[in-house]
């Protein structure tokens, strides 16, 4: 497939947009986030962490088939990372992954990185706790200031409608 700006659609993208990894909720997790882009579209990450590393992580959103394919990468590269490399996972990263996106789709690699980051967040502030909270939910300029060491605002366990339970094919 072709865009506007004559970069393709990569194989990659639509295996991810068509059999996203990861699809959340996930219970037990020790972070999460909710973050509502630009777009209208809304991200949510979960994180559990064991022995200071990523076990499980799991996404969901009401987004576009790109925004899927972003969700379901950021999970599968931030997974068996330690928690400070899961964090940093960013927007090039998921792009590079991915193979690339169209520039006018590229900010749902943002979103991706934003949430998973937030999820991070959310763990170092209140997950180490224990478990069974809310989650954070944020608007994009919120996230767009947060990151493992940011603020972010507003507290949620609303859940988007579309999640299942989490799993789905292996990550390559
Ligand atoms: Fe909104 Fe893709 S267009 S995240």
């Amino acid at each position: 497939m072709q865009t506007e700006d004559s970069r393709e659609i990569t194989a990659t993208v639509l295996d991810h947009a068509r059999h996203p990894r990861n699809f959340g909720p996930l219970e037990g997790a020790s972070g999460s986030a909710r973050i509502t882009g630009p777009c209208g579209d809304t991200m949510e990450f979960w994180v559990r962490l064991e022995d200071g590393r990523i076990t499980r992580v799991a996404f969901t959103t009401d987004g576009c088939g790109s925004s899927l394919a972003c969700g379901s990468m950021a999970t599968c590269l931030a997974e068996g990372m330690p928690l400070k490399d899961a964090a940093a996972v960013g927007q090039k990263e998921i792009l590079n992954a991915l193979g690339g996106l169209p520039r006018e789709i590229e900010h749902c690699a943002l979103l991706a990185a934003d949430t998973l980051q937030a999820a991070c967040a959310d763990l170092l502030e209140y997950g180490l706790r224990g478990p069974g909270r809310g989650g954070v939910g944020a608007s994009w300029d919120d996230a767009r200031g947060a990151g493992p060491e940011g603020g972010h605002v507003g507290r949620s366990g609303e859940r988007l409608a579309r999640g299942t339970s989490g799993g789905g094919p292996g990550c390559v």
